[in-house]
């Protein structure tokens, strides 16, 4: 598990292991908008502020990924403990 901080209100989301971030912030009113669900799309594509992401996409390069700067919520996950997207 770990958290996601939604920059714009300052709520902290706990993302358990069998959920996606779209599923935790669904839960909590926020809604992120999806299409594929798998990461192939790009639909969800939401800006990453702080953190480092656990990306599962087939989406971004490797180059991208490297940068953390976005991410795929329907798939990726994080590796830090806390990711801060600007929602
Ligand atoms: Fe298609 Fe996330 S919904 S990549």
């Amino acid at each position: 598990p770990f958290d996601i901080k939604v920059a714009s209100s300052g709520k902290v989301i706990r993302v358990a292991a069998d959920q996606t971030v779209v599923q935790a912030l669904a839960a909590e009113g926020v809604e992120v908008m999806t299409s594929c669900e798998q990461g192939v799309c790009g639909t969800c594509i939401t800006r990453v502020l702080e953190g480092e992401c656990d990306h599962r996409d087939l989406y971004f390069t490797d180059e991208e990924k490297a940068r953390h700067d976005q991410f795929t919520p329907c798939c990726s996950r994080a590796k830090s403990s806390v990711l801060v997207l600007d929602l």
